[in-house]
């Protein structure tokens, strides 16, 4: 992190410190007033971040959130994974609603490309249950968004059989890659039983993805430069992350986790941006816990109280429409995820939906398989799961609260509920959500 006292723009981070889906889209529209540039460093189409404006909600999944703004650039980096049919989509329904898309966005020539038969392959091994343990209640299967996330990264591991955003834009290259490419990825569908499907014909693909790159190529660029450019020029840049730290492929739950470093561990690789540049760290938590897809879960709550988390909060997914595993706030996760990326300061989101529990549960250790009890996280999804969570109960409120307008004016017990999360934390709370509009937004510092 650079020296608070430093004079020039500041650059900020947005991250989620749960299992996504915190309310970054949120925030990040509420920062973008204070930035020149937005940029996307990692994860791909499995991203919904939602954006309420007057009666518009918009929900975008590649394009970052401050695409709404007009004056603003908006940037997609290397590490992200583009499906370029999704990314159309998403440019047209912005136009059709009278955003302005064109020189304002700028994706990475070197974005991995998630081509039809990711998407094929990822739901696939969803199927038949590889990767996870077979043993646990998915049957192996991870639960992903099956938006090809997982072996679009992979083949940018393998190297030989990945596209990058700059190949859609030379034809005769593309053509030659994919002869090379569709016959082992024919035959990896094959082997997972997906027969229909394991027929690609490569002169087809290459006729079509051509042609979206012709439609794209006017956005896309090298953002390495760019950025760097941008930064010489005085420009603030605002990082907004995907999917959340707990899904990091290295720091999160795994297996049961995305394929990207979804901390702000990844902006450095995602965008080509060093570490050093960063000023603020805003992490976004929500005021209690969900969960999309399978894996470890310590304060799930599969009853009453988890139904009545998912109603208030319409806990339900922005991109598959899954209905989100609720439970309370896990403040070991929490404290966990704020280390590993930095966290200078908290958004503390969807306190509304607290709103009439006579008592509100919070998890700040853990007692391990062994008896011991701990405060640390254990990121380890098979350790995880054995866990059992330690709580304090903390008195509830009845008031609605999504009208309030100052955080002083919160009843006694949402206050007090708020300075437990800090004191446990150890940060600040700067922003406390009490709703999805702007508007409904409680700023502390
Ligand atoms: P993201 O993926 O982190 O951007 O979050 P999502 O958009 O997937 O999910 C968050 C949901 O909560 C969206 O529907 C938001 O409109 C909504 N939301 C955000 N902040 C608040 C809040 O403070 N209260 C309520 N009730 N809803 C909120
Ligand atoms: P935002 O940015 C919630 C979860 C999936 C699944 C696992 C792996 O909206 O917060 P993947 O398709 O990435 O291979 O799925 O990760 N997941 C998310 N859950 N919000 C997200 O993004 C997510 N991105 C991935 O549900 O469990
Ligand atoms: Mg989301």
């Amino acid at each position: 992190m650079t020296d608070p006292s430093r004079s020039g723009p500041r650059h900020t981070a947005i991250v989620g410190l749960q299992w996504g889906d915190e309310g970054k889209g949120k925030i990040v529209d509420l920062l973008t007033a204070e930035h020149d540039v937005i940029v996307r460093y990692n994860g791909g189409a499995n991203a919904g971040h939602t954006i309420v404006v007057g009666e518009e909600r918009y929900a975008l999944h590649l394009i970052p959130a401050g695409i709404l703004y007009p004056d603003k650039t908006c940037i997609v980096g290397n590490g992200v994974v583009v499906d370029p049919v999704k990314l159309a989509e998403e440019i047209d329904g912005l136009r059709e609603r009278g955003i302005d898309v064109g020189g304002n966005l700028r994706i990475s020539d070197r974005a991995h490309v998630v081509m039809p038969y990711h998407q094929l392959l990822d739901a696939a091994r969803e199927d038949c249950g590889a990767g996870g343990d077979p043993s646990a209640s998915s049957g192996g299967a991870i639960g992903t968004t099956r938006r090809g996330i997982g072996p679009a990264y992979a083949d940018k591991v393998y190297r030989s059989t990945a596209l990058r955003m700059g190949e859609l834009l030379d034809e005769p290259r593309l053509r030659r890659r994919l002869r090379a490419i569709c016959p082992l990825e024919s035959a990896q569908l094959a082997a997972l039983g997906a027969h229909d499907a394991a027929k690609l014909d490569p002169d087809a693909l290459a006729d079509e993805y051509a042609e979206r790159g012709r439609r794209l190529a006017p956005h896309v660029t090298d953002t390495t430069w760019l950025l760097h450019d941008l930064l010489a020029d005085g420009r603030s840049i605002l990082f907004e992350g995907a999917n959340a730290c707990l899904l990091d492929v290295d720091h999160g739950t795994y297996p049961y986790v995305t394929s990207s470093n979804s901390s702000t561990l990844g902006i450095a690789p995602g965008t080509g941006v060093p570490m050093t540049c960063l000023d603020r760290v805003v992490g976004i938590m929500k005021t209690y816990a969900t969960r999309v897809g399978a894996g470890p879960f310590p304060t799930e709550q599969d009853n009453e109280t988890g139904e009545r988390i998912r109603e208030r909060g319409r806990e339900y997914g922005t991109t598959t429409g899954r209905p989100r595993r609720c439970g309370w706030l896990d403040l070991v996760a929490v404290r966990y995820s704020a280390m590993i990326c930095g966290v200078t300061g908290l958004a503390c989101m969807l306190l509304d939906v607290l709103s009439g529990f006579d008592e509100l549960r919070v998890c700040t250790h853990y007692r391990l398989a062994d008896g011991t009890v701990t405060d640390r996280f254990v990121p380890d999804a098979d350790q995880l799961d054995a866990v059992e969570p330690i709580y304090e109960t903390l008195p509830g409120w009845s008031e609605e609260i999504d009208e309030t307008t100052g955080r002083d004016d919160l009843p006694p017990n949402a206050k007090r509920y708020l300075a437990f999360i800090e004191e446990k934390l150890q940060v600040p709370i700067e922003i406390v959500s009490v709703g999805p509009r702007r508007a409904q937004t409680l700023l502390t510092v």
